[in-house]
């Protein structure tokens, strides 16, 4: 019988180290192991804990829902509309900006691929590090990636020429990835400054920026963590924003997020969003309906919002305690540590090797990816102590 295998044509695949490290870290059975893998917020007892106004939430809708019939490929609009005023400001919010619900944040950005990737002479510019998945999502869809140097683990310093300079390069029409804020795998902030300046070549060259927005409330602030953001779309001809609740909302397995564009008419954004459902239908068909529904409960009501904010700032306040912890015992070891003091969100990209991260996770029980990414949530404050000894040895 003639033979053109399926399965054994197949290339090898690595599973993906990050979720790899979940499982390894699972099957250590030793007492004292720290996680600072995977970016999950963990309380002061190490729990990942749902929201009170979560629960509250839910509680509501186990009460209310009445069906669970389909919605449709763009998802729930009410939920798109009540994300879109936390997301954007006063002012952005007109008949030119439109969205879809989308499983998580890696949808939103899947689905942005697919449109940019429509033009293809498109690059997208990336800088590096970035989130491991990043490359993947827009390479399956043949975009072409250009990258550049964004961090210097050793000088903790965001190489800020070198950024502009790639995008100085830029062709009209390329797209740049930029992370809203709290930079994954870094923690480094891009000052107003520099946000201004990544505007105006924006601006002046016919850019599409294209915004991760996967941390918002754990940086400096709910509403300040947008600022940067907003300062490039208002520049902006055209532009896309991928929005993942699964921080925000701590919603992470409910795969929940949201895709806007926005555009110089409502035509344009609305062609952009029909084209986004017909990617959706093509693929997932529609976004799981509960952890939507459970955002749009939130936000709708002024006294779950307000119960939601407010944790979220608690969330944020013990993330900064472990940071300015962590940073003034590392810091000693290496001078540079100092800067993570200024860096935000859960992540700080350490200076260590692989083999440094091999003997840590061996000898110490502390798991992080090879990258030297630190999840700074995943520590408790009476762990900093020991974490900075055994990091700090190998600086
Ligand atoms: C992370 O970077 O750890 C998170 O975004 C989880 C993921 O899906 O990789």
């Amino acid at each position: 019988m003639p033979t053109r295998t399926l399965l054994a044509a197949l290339p090898d695949q690595k599973p993906d180290p990050l979720l790899a490290l979940i499982k390894k870290f699972a099957s250590d059975d030793r007492p004292g192991k720290i996680d600072l893998g995977v970016g999950v917020y963990r309380n002061a007892e190490g729990k990942t804990p749902v929201m009170a106004a979560v629960k509250s939430a839910e509680h509501h809708l186990w009460e209310t829902q009445d069906s669970k019939s389909y919605i449709g490929p763009e998802g729930d609009p009410t939920f798109v509309s009540l994300l879109a005023q936390e997301v954007f400001c006063d002012g952005m919010v007109t008949e030119n900006l439109a969205g879809v619900q989308t499983p998580g944040g890696t949808a939103a950005l899947r689905l942005s691929a697919e449109i940019l990737a429509h033009d293809n002479d498109r690059s997208i510019w990336i800088g590096t590090p970035t989130w491991a998945n990043h490359n993947a999502i827009f390479a399956t869809v043949g975009l072409g990636i250009k990258t550049y140097r964004f961090f210097d683990p050793q000088t903790q310093a965001v190489r800020v020429d070198e950024m502009l300079s790639a995008f100085e390069s830029a062709k009209c029409g390329d797209a740049i990835l930029l992370h809203a804020s709290c930079h994954n795998p870094t923690g480094a902030a891009i000052s107003a400054e520099v946000w201004s300046a990544i505007a105006e070549i924006v601006a002046r060259k016919g850019l599409i920026p294209l915004f991760d927005n996967a941390y918002q409330g754990l940086g400096r602030g709910f509403a300040q963590d947008v600022e940067g953001m907003h300062t490039v779309l208002k520049a902006a001809d055209e532009a896309i924003v991928a929005v993942s609740c699964s921080k925000s909302f701590s919603l992470y397995r409910e795969r929940t997020g949201a895709a806007f564009v926005l555009g110089n008419s409502a035509t344009d954004v609305a062609r952009g969003v029909a084209n986004f459902a017909y990617h959706a239908r093509a693929s997932y068909s529609m976004p799981p309906a509960h952890g939507a529904a459970v955002v749009a409960t939130v936000l709708a009501d002024a006294g779950r919002r307000k119960l939601w904010i407010d944790e979220l700032a608690s969330m944020r306040s013990r993330i900064f305690e472990i940071r300015t912890e962590l940073t003034n015992r590392l810091s000693a070891y290496m001078p540079q540590l100092a800067a993570v003091a200024d860096q935000e969100g859960m992540f700080s990209l350490l200076p260590l090797t692989p083999e440094n991260i091999t003997h840590l996770r061996e000898v110490h029980g502390i798991y992080m990816p090879d990258s030297g990414r630190v999840n700074l949530a995943g520590l408790r404050i009476e762990q900093v102590d020991q974490v900075s000894r055994a990091i700090g040895q190998l600086l």
